[in-house]
């Protein structure tokens, strides 16, 4: 028999639930358990989060936690974390005290434009669209001013709009490239609603609009984060050797892009965790990290490291498109409370928040990697995972945590373990 449905979405939550469970899967009472164990007893909390999406059925927890003493330009946070990889929090916290004898992060925001365009394809010749454009540029702005109207009081609205003739690539294409502020907020319906109505005003019966869509390639929204300190500063065993090999694991990864994408995916550990606590965007922020990485032709190291007169100095930029306000940043109760914890960061702010966690996430992997390996720690952290796999008791816990103090953690080993005690 068919599993198609059609009118799912009218279906109320408990008959989308049976309905599930009855044609995928054999332990009913089970899954409709766990899918129940995570709703909400309040239950207007419960409908918010059913409001976020379509067909929702129950609640995805991760878990949040916190990295404090966090120094970046003389300011004291406390960022909330949303990951579900353990060692993440630990190290963010561990370089982020780390840092904070030695002058803390620096930032700079080094631009905040975005960016939106109307695809098109007009088959004429390309000077009378150019007058085309010419004419309609005054008329393309006031089309938008029912739009733009708010954003304008807040110190936004359209920067420029540019006529791009892309035929040489494509058959009859040709772009509006409009250039945006959008201040506190991440923007994207306020550029895809700038956008469309700029098509519509566009459109002649001689050009067809194909799309009009925000870009998440911001390139031009951009973060810098940086730490420095005098070499013998660092206070690490042998500090030379160790920024030796600091450099070269950097510039592994400005070479070669088997170890950059890895190297970035450490980035992002920090700065998604930071992202999804905020409310924001993790798979823009991600896409457009990653074209960022990618822009010379060739995907790089999104981080750099300089030894010059006995300085060390490690920095990276990132171009990040983020919102304070807007979206579900106010809506969702723990977003909301992590601004708060951050003391309501504009986005100018939050955008050197994350760019600091990606920062100090990867000098933490970096420092791992290149003195004792990240297996260690990492076990060491993932050994509560396995036990909770296990169904270990808390008193199995106690027990196995004190007798992997100092050794090497291995799924085997805890497994080995786990059975010897229940044996006896
Ligand atoms: C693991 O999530 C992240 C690392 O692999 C990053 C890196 O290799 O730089 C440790």
């Amino acid at each position: 028999m068919t599993k198609m449905i059609s009118g799912f979405s009218k279906l109320t939550k408990e008959e989308k639930i049976n309905w599930l469970v009855e044609n995928y899967f054999d332990n009913n009472s089970n899954a409709i358990n766990t899918i129940k164990q995570y709703w909400h007893d309040d239950k207007k909390l419960q409908q918010l989060h059913d409001d976020f999406i379509e067909n929702t059925v129950s609640n995805f927890y991760l878990p949040m936690g916190v990295a404090p003493n966090f120094l970046i330009n003389g300011k004291e946070y406390a960022v909330p974390m949303v990951t579900e990889e353990s060692s993440v929090v630990a190290a963010a916290s561990l370089v982020a005290k780390f840092w904070s004898t030695k002058g803390g992060f620096k930032t700079t925001v080094l631009g905040t434009t975005k960016i939106g365009q109307v695809h098109f394809m007009f088959a004429g010749d390309t000077a009378t669209l150019e007058r085309y454009f010419k004419e309609k540029k005054i008329a393309l702005v006031a089309a938008t001013a029912s739009i733009t109207k708010n954003m304008e009081k807040r110190g936004g609205g359209i920067l420029d709009i540019k006529l791009v003739d892309k035929t040489a690539e494509l058959e009859n294409y040709y772009q509006l490239h409009i250039t945006f502020e959008t201040k506190d907020s991440m923007g994207a319906n306020f550029i895809n609603s700038c956008l469309e109505a700029i098509a519509g005003e566009f459109r002649n019966d001689a050009i067809e609009i194909v799309m009009s869509i925000l870009s998440n390639y911001v390139p031009e929204c951009l973060v810098r984060a940086e730490v420095s300190c005098k070499i013998e500063e660092l206070g690490v065993p042998n500090p030379q050797k160790f920024v030796e090999k600091f450099y070269q694991a950097v510039k592994i990864a400005e070479i070669e892009p088997y170890r950059a994408v890895t190297h970035n995916k450490g980035i992002m550990n920090g700065v998604d965790a930071v992202v999804i606590a905020t409310g924001n965007d993790f798979r823009a922020v991600e896409a457009g990290v990653h074209a960022y990485a990618a822009r010379s032709g060739k995907y790089t190291s999104l981080s750099h490291c300089a030894i010059d007169d006995g300085v060390f100095k490690f920095w990276l930029d990132l171009p990040l498109a983020l919102g304070t306000v807007g979206g579900i940043t106010a809506l969702h109760p723990l977003a909301k409370l992590s601004l708060e914890m951050l003391q309501q960061p504009s986005a100018k702010e939050l955008m050197q928040i994350i760019a600091t966690a990606g920062l100090a996430q990867n000098f933490a992997a970096l420092r791992a990697l290149t003195t004792s390996g990240i297996q260690h720690g990492h076990m060491k952290m993932h050994l509560q995972n396995i036990l909770n796999q296990l169904g270990a008791s808390l008193r199995e816990k106690e027990k196995i945590t004190r007798f992997f103090e100092g050794k090497t953690v291995s799924h085997a080993a805890v497994v080995s373990k786990f059975e010897e005690i229940n044996k006896r």
